[in-house]
């Protein structure tokens, strides 16, 4: 066994390109909130496979669903009509509720970024588009040009034009009339789990409103239940006109959505947008799966319990200093010796628990599985007690 492990770094790391800095981990199976190794170990996923695995690892809904899917039709284009979209987009659409009316599916967090960004460009006929720091929209061009945290951005060399990355307290005021979009991360989670206050957001709302520009949510990863509502959009009365989804939308089937409203829908005509893969039958039966076990087994009422019972069992330990963000999307700031989040990662991960780290060196990120259960985090309380 270890023998394949050291096969398995030794070929990925001799022929993948280095971009990733890579866990010592080969992980080579899933079930429920947790991944095993090549040699059985098990590991309390907290990471959730980077916020993507909403409904767990491999669970028999979703498996299911891509068997029968792949048995039936694996791929047509958006050419022809399938009934498994014709479900998946209506139950989109009824998940998110009013005013979202439309959906655009498309492949990756990024790709729909990048669609919400010409869109808003297309109809409004501006070219502005106000991004904000700390914030992280993809690594596509728009999506990266719009992204407020230099270290992925300052690889564009140039940006592309007409972009603004403005600070927080700051984007309602720098919203004019030459502004096409205000795309905003409400929960900047890459950032350090920075909760972008209510207040500001219904400010930004309303500058845009006034000037005829888009405001769009980043919901890539705070959308699809992860914070105890199906969407942030509509919290403190905000719904922006356009919503990016994309992460926990199909289980971990690649996948990302585009919802608009009904008058963002009208300006948009046949050819605008386009993509081979988004919307595929096998994706649509995965976003399916997904919706239909989120409502089923009452997941977003999981979240916000499971949510509460870990913020008050973390504030209690020592070694914790503050715990910020909502549902299961949280950072934590660790006291003393273990001020750096990394140490706390390596810590955790030597004692069978994935975590998260973020561009602030001191903030450890949890986004586990929206299917976690207190006696899942038990052990996890103990562990981080007893560093
Ligand atoms: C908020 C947010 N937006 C966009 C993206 C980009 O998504 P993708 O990697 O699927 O292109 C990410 C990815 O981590 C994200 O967290």
């Amino acid at each position: 066994m270890q023998d394949t492990q050291t096969n398995t770094r030794a070929d990925e790391d001799r022929y993948q390109l280095k971009t990733y800095a890579k866990w010592p981990l080969s992980l080579e199976r899933g079930e429920g909130c947790y991944v095993f190794d090549s040699e059985g170990n098990r590991f309390l996923d907290l990471y959730g496979g980077h916020a993507v695995v909403v409904t767990g690892h491999c669970h028999p809904r979703i498996v299911r669903a891509i068997q029968e899917q792949a048995a039936q039709f694996i791929f047509y284009s958006n050419v022809v009509y399938n009934s498994v979209r014709s479900r998946a987009v209506r139950k989109l659409i009824e998940c998110a509720g009013p005013p979202y009316y439309q959906v655009f599916l498309a492949n990756s967090g990024s790709e729909s970024n990048e669609n919400a960004i010409k869109l808003a460009r297309a109809i409004t006929g501006r070219t502005e588009v106000i991004s904000l720091e700390g914030s992280f929209h993809g690594r596509t061009y728009g999506s990266l040009s719009a992204t407020g945290i230099s270290k992925y951005s300052a690889y564009l060399n140039t940006p592309v034009p007409g972009h603004r990355i403005i600070a927080p307290q700051d984007a309602a005021a720098a919203v004019s009339d030459k502004t096409a979009a205000l795309l905003v991360e409400p929960i900047q989670s890459l950032g350090g789990i920075n909760v972008i206050p209510g207040h500001v957001l219904s400010e930004m709302s309303r500058a845009c409103s006034e000037q005829g520009a888009l405001l769009i949510f980043d919901e890539v990863q705070v959308g699809i239940g992860r914070t105890g509502r199906f969407l942030y959009s509509g919290i403190n009365d905000v719904y922006p006109d356009i919503v990016t989804l994309a992460k926990g939308i199909a289980s971990g089937f690649p996948a990302s959505a585009m919802l608009v409203t009904e008058p963002v829908a009208a300006e948009v005509k046949s050819g605008d947008l386009g993509t081979t893969f988004g919307g595929g039958p096998l994706a649509c039966a995965c976003i399916e799966a997904t919706l239909d076990f989120l409502q089923d087994e009452d997941v977003l009422g999981n979240v916000r319990r499971v949510s509460a019972y870990l913020k008050e069992a973390l504030e209690r330990l020592e070694i914790v200093e503050e715990v910020r963000g909502v549902g299961l999307l949280l950072g934590l700031r660790f006291s003393g010796p273990w001020a750096s989040a990394k140490s706390v990662q390596k810590a955790l991960m030597a004692k069978g628990v994935l975590t998260g780290t973020s561009d602030d060196p001191s903030i450890l990120r949890l986004m586990p599985p929206l299917i976690i259960r207190e006696e899942d985090i038990e052990g996890f309380i103990q562990i981080l007690g007893a560093l």
